[in-house]
């Protein structure tokens, strides 16, 4: 299959728990190529206009204050089925269900605070991405 892209973000409990390294590394060796990385403060408007889709769901008033509690690291990824591959490495939402080995099933610490997000379309990474990286910051 044809080099894709996928979208991640570090979620708050990962990188106030000195995580964001590790994951890197795991995210990398996985065959991932980084195409834009930093790291950020969502404000809780921010967070709830990347989560609208999210909008009507009862959790979503926690998920934005959660989102917007401490930093995040959002980053462009690039690989071959990239946004399959990645939904993989990260595992279930919730870590109790994630496979071993999965991002989720090491650093995750419940179902809201779960280490990391991952793009569910090739659509969704191109307008996450762009949520956050200017065209000339992706490289
Ligand atoms: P993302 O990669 O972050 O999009 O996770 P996902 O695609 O595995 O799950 P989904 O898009 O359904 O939910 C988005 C995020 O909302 C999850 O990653 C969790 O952080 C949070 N979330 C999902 N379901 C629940 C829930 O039932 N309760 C709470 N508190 N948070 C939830
Ligand atoms: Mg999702």
């Amino acid at each position: 299959m044809a080099q894709n892209r996928t979208f991640t973000m570090i979620k708050p409990d990962a990188t106030a728990d000195g995580h964001t390294g590790a994951i890197i590394k795991l995210i990398e060796e996985a065959g991932f190529r980084i195409v834009a990385l930093k790291k950020t403060l969502l404000t809780k408007e921010l967070a709830g206009k990347f989560y609208a889709v999210h909008a009507e769901r009862p959790f979503y008033n926690d998920l934005c204050a959660y989102m917007s509690s401490g930093p995040i690291v959002p980053i462009i990824l690039e690989k071959d089925n990239a946004v399959a591959d990645f939904r993989k490495l990260i595992g279930a939402t919730n870590p109790a269900n994630a496979e071993e080995g999965t991002i989720r099933k090491l650093f995750a610490k419940s179902m809201e605070a779960n280490a990391i997000h991952g793009s569910d379309s090739d659509e969704n990474a191109e307008i996450e991405s762009n949520f956050f990286f200017a065209q000339t910051e992706q490289y």
